[in-house]
């Protein structure tokens, strides 16, 4: 995020957001906010705000045609881009290597490994990641892959949860995705997946903070535009968790959440909450089709 120069204030999510020194960020969404009708920049067209129709009758336009969806790659300088596409330059590399060594430890009262009973991720695990958030079929309840894995941790291995954000849940879900890599998105919003998708558009289109800002209005209404230093892409969450250079350490998409929460000064939703996998499934349909990128670099 944006901070005075000499404040530097690590974003580690965790905390309640407290107010930041974000007082360029403050004043330039302001003046976003304050011209809702204001042209979108010249990438940009509007739409997601006059959608396209699409083939199925029951299923929703799509927000973004799929001919004109890009990648926050597209968006990223050119050294970032370097950096994500070399695998042996990627710091997000470590976190596949951490999460293939965690996948054949025995945990757990159980103590079996995630291979006793999957064997080999790159087999049992392709294309895992392009699915989720899922409904669990069992549960009925909604999961995105950090869920998932946690899941299984504690029902199968008989293990503890781990908890959000931390190395090893980060590394197992890098590991996981990484096994998708190149697949495009294909959620499921049919059936008991039908109101979370509806919850997720509508917290995606709800104005918030103190800056009454929608993702919607940056990330559907001037991807393409420039926020101070950055260029606001169209907000997908196709290479997550990511290496991110700001915050020196990978990160999941919900602590990239929270950084967006944080720059409008919105109140964070606690960490797996339900408006966050409902968001999450939202974003993934939005952007399906495009092709996994985990583990993805951005600044
Ligand atoms: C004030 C404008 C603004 C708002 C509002 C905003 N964001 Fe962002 N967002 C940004 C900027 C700037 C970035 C960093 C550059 C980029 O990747 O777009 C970003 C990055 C992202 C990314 C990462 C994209 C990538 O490829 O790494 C995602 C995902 C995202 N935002 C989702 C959201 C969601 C969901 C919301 C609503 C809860 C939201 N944003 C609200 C400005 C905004
Ligand atoms: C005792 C056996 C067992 C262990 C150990 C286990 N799992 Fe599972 N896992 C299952 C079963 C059963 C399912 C549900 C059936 C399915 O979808 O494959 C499942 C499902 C999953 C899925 C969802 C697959 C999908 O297609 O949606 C993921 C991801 C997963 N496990 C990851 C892990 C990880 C990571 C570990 C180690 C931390 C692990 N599992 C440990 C048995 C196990």
């Amino acid at each position: 995020m944006i901070t005075a120069p000499g404040r530097r204030i690590p974003d580690t999510g965790l905390r309640r957001g407290k107010p930041r020194l974000a007082i360029g960020l403050l004043a330039l969404a302001a003046v976003l906010a304050a011209r809702p009708a204001a042209p979108a920049a010249p990438v940009a067209t509007a739409a997601e705000a006059a959608p396209v129709a699409t083939a199925a009758e029951a299923a929703p336009a799509r927000p973004i045609p799929p001919e004109r969806l890009r990648s926050g790659l597209d968006f990223a300088a050119p050294g970032i881009r370097a950096l994500q596409a070399d695998d042996f330059a990627n710091p997000g590399m470590l976190w596949v290597e951490r999460g293939e060594r965690l996948w054949g430890e025995s945990a757990g009262a159980a103590a079996v490994s995630c291979a006793s009973c999957h064997g080999k991720a790159a087999d049992a695990m392709k294309g895992v990641a392009a699915r989720y958030p899922r409904i669990d079929p069992e549960s009925g309840a909604l999961r995105d892959l950090p869920a998932q894995i946690n899941a299984c941790r504690v029902r199968r291995q008989q293990a503890p949860a781990w908890a959000a954000e931390t190395e090893p849940l980060l590394a197992m879900t890098v590991y996981v995705a990484t096994q998708s890599r190149g697949m495009p998105l294909s959620v499921s919003i049919d059936g008991p997946a039908r109101p979370h998708f509806e919850a997720g558009r509508a917290i995606y289109e709800r104005r918030m903070g103190q800056m009454n800002l929608a993702c919607l209005n940056c990330h559907g209404e001037r991807w393409g535009g420039r926020l101070l230093a950055e260029t606001i892409s169209q907000g997908h969450g196709t290479a997550y968790p990511i290496y991110r250079l700001d915050w020196q350490t990978v990160g999941s998409l919900e602590r990239r959440f929270r950084s967006c929460l944080s720059g409008i000064r919105a109140e964070m939703w606690p960490y797996g909450s339900s408006e966050v996998i409902d968001l999450e499934l939202y974003l993934a349909w939005r952007a399906q089709g495009l092709p996994i990128e985990t583990p993805g670099v951005r600044k």
